[in-house]
């Protein structure tokens, strides 16, 4: 439970606030890379609650500015896309990537060099890496150092998909912190899937109340849910979390790995980014089905089914009645959206009752509301200050012996004794 207070402070993202000031710290993802195609549309993006444009420019370099042209606020989402730069479509004034105004033709034409060159547009620094454009809206002169996370160089097979959900982004992320739920809210969408699947995962379905610890890191902390399955070995699932808002979701048997990145759209809006990809093999046909399922829109794979409150989020009451838990069919994704969306847009959290399931959620909103508090005081957050090995985190799925201790096990390279793909 937290006061009124701290859950605005945690929720709301818009520059000025004390979260949004501190995400502004950091890079961002905000479209895939095959979205933005050279000389084609440029793409809106709303991040932080405000208002951007993404493009290819012809010689495939991406810029990111500002949505509203400079001149007179016309959106450069309708902008001619053209000759390595924007063109408003108002009086044609011209971009190039770098925020350089190069023409204004509306303007004498013996003027129009000198004035193009005080004409101000707000222009970010992109990087694209992991099928993704990020970029920096931050306030200082340099961006941060950029995070150099496993996924960033993924497997040519990996998935990445985007779910856009009617809900703050700190609900999402609390969402992928909550291992509980895993073997209620979907337990009909992870059981059965694929013949090979879910050996380990089986016991998050049996032993429903694991216990927790977590090792406080940098960057956040690693978490692992415990299982004893009584014959001297312990199931661990062990998670990275990642401020300010990425959750690394081990996979079992071949299944791949799931990074989470619930990006804030505004305070009501977030996007839920899912790198899928396995560092094992190929990503399984079967795999590949299950986690598409239903998607039409890579850029919001939610957006064919998406119900609401009046019609209750479709929920078929038939499949419960014959066994299935939720009655949310399609891709599991979506019961993580739909909770989340039936919250509400910003869930009070003055009026919950937490459990002792809800420790990590707790660990993570204390974590985060001291962020907060250093950041005011002029701190960079979360290992910003380069105190934080990004490259090593990967998250685990293992059977390991009672007397060995998981906070030793180094994720990229398990000891033999301890088996990723247990029998
Ligand atoms: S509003 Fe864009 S050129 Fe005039
Ligand atoms: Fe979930």
């Amino acid at each position: 439970m937290l006061s009124r207070e701290e859950n605005e402070r945690l929720t709301r993202v818009g520059a000025g606030t004390p979260m949004g000031e501190l995400m502004r710290e950091f890079w961002h993802p905000v479209a895939r890379s095959a979205a933005l195609e050279a000389d084609g549309a440029p793409k809106r993006v709303r991040l932080l609650g405000e208002n951007f444009v993404a493009f290819r420019a012809t010689d495939g370099r991406v810029g990111f500015f500002q949505e509203n042209c400079p001149h007179r606020g016309v959106s450069l989402a309708l902008a001619r896309n053209e000759e390595n730069g924007l063109r408003c479509i108002f009086h044609g004034w011209k971009f190039d990537i770098s925020g350089t105004c190069t023409d204004t033709p509306t303007e004498p034409a013996e003027r129009r060099a000198e004035f193009c060159k005080r004409v101000p547009l707000r222009h970010y620094p992109v990087r694209e890496a992991g099928s993704m454009v990020w970029v920096y809206i931050g306030r200082r002169a340099a961006p941060p150092k950029f995070f150099d996370f496993e996924f960033h160089r993924p497997p040519a097979d990996a998935l990445v998909r985007c779910g856009i959900v009617h809900g703050n982004w700190l609900q999402g992320f609390e969402g992928q912190l909550d291992s509980a739920h895993i073997g209620m809210l979907h337990r009909s969408s992870t059981a059965n899937v694929g013949q090979a699947t879910n050996r380990l995962n089986r016991f998050a379905t049996t032993n429903t109340a694991p216990r927790f610890e977590i090792v406080e890191k940098p960057y956040g902390f690693r978490e692992a849910a415990l299982r004893d399955l009584g014959d001297g070995s312990v199931y661990a699932r062990i998670r990275e979390v990642v401020f300010p808002y990425y959750s690394f979701i081990p996979g079992d048997d071949g299944q791949p790995r799931l990074v989470v990145v619930v990006v804030p759209i505004d305070d009501e809006w977030s996007a839920h980014w899912y790198y899928y990809m396995n560092p094992f093999g190929p990503v399984p046909d079967w795999y590949k089905r299950w986690a598409v399922i239903g998607t039409t829109d890579d850029d919001d794979d939610y957006s064919a089914d998406k119900g609401g409150v009046a019609n209750i989020w479709h929920q078929n009451r038939d499949a419960m009645k014959a066994g299935h838990w939720s009655g949310i069919l399609g891709n599991f994704t979506y019961e993580d959206f739909i909770v989340e969306e039936s919250m509400g847009a910003i869930v009070d959290r003055s009026q919950e009752f937490l459990g002792s399931s809800d420790a990590v959620i707790g660990r993570a909103r204390r974590m985060l509301l001291a962020a907060l508090k250093e950041h005011e005081q002029g701190k960079l957050p979360f290992g910003l200050d380069g105190s934080a090995d990004y490259s090593a985190i990967r998250a685990l799925s293992i059977r390991l012996p009672k007397t060995l201790n998981w906070e030793e096990i180094d994720p990229r390279d398990p000891p033999q004794e301890v088996v990723e793909a247990a029998e």
